[in-house]
């Protein structure tokens, strides 16, 4: 670990590992940025095994991704997401952790090829293009349809993977997963689902 690295106690839960992020930032964690708890529980599911390669679609301010990497060292987070600025604070975070199991990248899902990934984390990104309170910020643009385009496009990539890839989704509908997705457990309330496919 470098100078400056985030210290290993501080993943343990969400207050610690918020005080890396801006006010900005902070104050978005507990509507937008997945709990601890949820993470480890997902990214025990999604990396059944050392060399599973993981996605979060959606990637926000890297807190799954990190968190998640940090947990299951030899397996790899990557994410993608769509704001510029969050981005960054994820790149950010990626550095101050030290860590090289990682990875983030600027864009908007549909123009990622999702072939090389062992499974998939998905926090409900697209809702808040339903919404009209409590978004991360008015940046990009938001509409119904645009709502239906990302959840038919996933549903349609969801359905293309190879059996046995892996799915964790946090709050989402089951309307929105493809039959061929086994409902392996849920936890949260029922908010975390963990799928794998036929
Ligand atoms: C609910 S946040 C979840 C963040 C992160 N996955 C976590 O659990 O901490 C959803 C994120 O998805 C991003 N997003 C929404 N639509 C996207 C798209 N089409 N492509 C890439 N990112 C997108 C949003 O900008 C937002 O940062």
């Amino acid at each position: 670990m470098t100078t400056g690295a985030l210290n290993l106690l501080d993943y343990q839960d969400d207050d610690a590992f918020d005080r890396h992020f801006s006010p900005r930032i902070k104050k978005l964690s507990k509507l937008h940025w997945s709990p601890m708890a949820v993470v480890k529980k997902a990214a025990e599911f999604l990396a059944p095994s050392p060399g599973s390669r993981i996605i979060d679609i959606g990637s926000g301010a890297g807190k799954f991704c990190i968190a998640a990497a940090q947990h299951c060292p030899e397996s790899e987070f990557h994410g993608i997401e769509q704001r510029e600025s969050l981005y960054l604070t994820a790149l950010r975070s990626k550095v101050l952790s030290g860590l090289d199991n990682v990875h983030f990248m600027h864009g908007d899902f549909t123009e990622l090829n999702l072939n090389p990934y062992t499974g998939i984390y998905f926090f409900n990104s697209f809702a808040e293009n339903l919404y009209t309170f409590d978004r991360i910020d008015n940046t990009i643009q938001h509409s119904a349809s645009l709502y239906n385009y990302y959840t038919s496009y996933l549903y349609n990539i969801l359905e293309e993977k190879p059996s046995g890839t892996r799915l964790a989704s946090y709050h989402v509908s089951e309307n929105d997963i493809p039959i061929c997705y086994e409902l392996i457990a849920t936890d949260f309330k029922n908010n975390l689902k963990l799928w794998i496919s036929r």
